[in-house]
């Protein structure tokens, strides 16, 4: 046993510089898997809770929806962050999306969009999803061979995707990745709620004239159900209606494009398995789910118990806090043959739990799979010999993480 690691964990656990380097990320929860799987957490900064590790115990917290809720502890952020928020807003939750309701409210506002996000409609946004990929390559083969894959490219692609999905302009762009850095940045980052509810307030009023917009002209886009949408006959609140756009406009961009870079990474670290790929395109399809485990970029959700249970052996007792380690769960033993081993042929690769699990599983997973599809499509079709021309750099945030820099080098190929 890691004596230095055991005396310290609770704060390593909530330390964002453990998020940034994956290795001390994976010796800290390999040594919980083992040795605590629920691990009571009490932090100096932090209400405390549980640490549920194991893939096994993450399932069975997430499927029991009625014993283990999302309101009110969603993310890992400190008690004076809590307690701000509280006094600012008079609530807990950062805003009443999605990710912050239960039921019966969250399977009705989870049912406004959930076909939208479903496979049929996914196949009508093919062909511009495909065009924004080729249109990406044409700039990464026009920067001469060289560029930062995080910065340039993939910081950019899937904000597109989401933007075309939501119905944005082009031009307001740059405004929503602005929005949603400081948002995620605040949420488990180093500089904590600095600038978040600016932020949120700047998010609003932008999507108040969206929804003005839809209404006076509808449009085939998520936007337009959003201003319409009714529950019961009335209309959807406006606090509710903001929630839903900003967790849309948020959610679907750094945690895609955290797994386009950190699969890309993987396979210049790995040119075996990059080799194999370009031999067997077939392969794009569980490759993606591997670069999806692999890099596993949401770190934690929390849930809260409703009532005295047991979870991987504890005691849990209503009231009681208890996060949930997704890539802890991608690297455990018990469920993925040699899990520290990046393989695009993995057949286990399917089984992460990456997009969570349950009733709460990740709206946009069927999407965040097309896009990087696409993508890693059009680029090995297209480019050659990729390299590593630099230091890869991690964002330091125990929330959602993934490289800030990847600088590559490259050739343009058949294509
Ligand atoms: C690789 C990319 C992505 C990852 C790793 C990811 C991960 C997650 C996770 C872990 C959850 C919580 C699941 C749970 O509590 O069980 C979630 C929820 C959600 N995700 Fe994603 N996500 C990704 C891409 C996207 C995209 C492209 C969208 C586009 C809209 C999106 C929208 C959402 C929404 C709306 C929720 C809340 C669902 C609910 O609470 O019912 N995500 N995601």
């Amino acid at each position: 046993m890691d004596q230095t690691l055991s005396d310290n964990i609770d704060e390593v656990i909530v330390d964002p510089k453990t998020y940034g380097d994956e290795h001390s990320y994976h010796r800290a929860f390999s040594w919980l898997r083992e040795n605590d799987p629920v691990h009571w957490t009490a932090p100096d900064r932090y209400r405390p809770f549980w640490a549920v590790t194991r893939h096994a115990d993450i399932m069975a917290v997430e499927i029991d929806a009625k014993r283990f809720l999302n309101d009110p502890r969603q993310f890992l952020v400190t008690a004076a962050d809590e307690d701000l928020l509280f006094e600012q807003t008079g609530s807990r939750k950062f805003a009443d999306n999605l990710v912050a309701m239960d039921d019966p409210k969250h399977r009705a506002y989870r049912a406004l969009t959930s076909a939208w996000f479903g496979a049929k409609s996914l196949k009508s946004l093919e062909d511009e999803i495909a065009a924004l990929a080729r249109e990406t390559v044409d700039r990464m083969i026009d920067m001469g061979g060289a560029c930062d894959f995080a910065a340039d490219v993939t910081a950019w692609f899937p904000l597109r995707t989401i933007m075309i999905v939501l119905g944005v302009p082009r031009e307001d762009e740059p405004l929503m990745l602005q929005l949603s850095q400081k948002l995620f940045g605040a949420v488990g980052g180093v500089e904590g709620m600095a600038g978040m509810v600016d932020a949120f307030n700047a998010f609003n009023a932008y999507f108040t004239g969206i929804t003005a917009d839809r209404r006076a002209s509808p449009r085939n886009d998520v936007a337009t159900i959003l201003a319409t949408a009714t529950i019961d006959g009335a209309p959807i609140g406006e606090a509710e209606r903001n929630a839903y756009y900003l967790i849309v406009a948020a959610a679907g961009h750094d945690t895609t494009s955290s797994s386009i870079s950190g699969g890309l990474l993987a396979l210049i670290q790995n040119p075996a398995e990059m080799a194999k790929l370009r031999a067997d395109p077939s392969l794009i399809g569980k490759a993606v789910d591997e670069f999806i485990r692999w890099t596993t970029p949401v770190k934690h959700f929390f849930r809260t118990a409703v009532s005295d249970c047991e979870v991987g052996g504890q005691r849990v007792r209503a009231g009681d806090n208890l996060m949930m380690c997704y890539p802890s769960a991608n690297r455990d033993a018990a469920v993925f043959d040699r899990p520290f081993e990046f393989r695009v042929d993995r057949p286990d690769a399917r089984k992460h739990l990456a997009f969570g699990y349950g009733p709460h599983t990740c709206l946009g997973n069927a999407l965040a799979k097309l896009e990087i599809r696409i993508l890693f499509a059009e680029m090995l079709a297209r480019i050659d010999d990729f390299q590593l021309a630099g230091e890869p750099k991690w964002v330091e945030a125990s929330f959602v993480s993934g490289l800030t820099s990847l600088p590559i080098r490259y050739r343009a190929g058949r294509g």
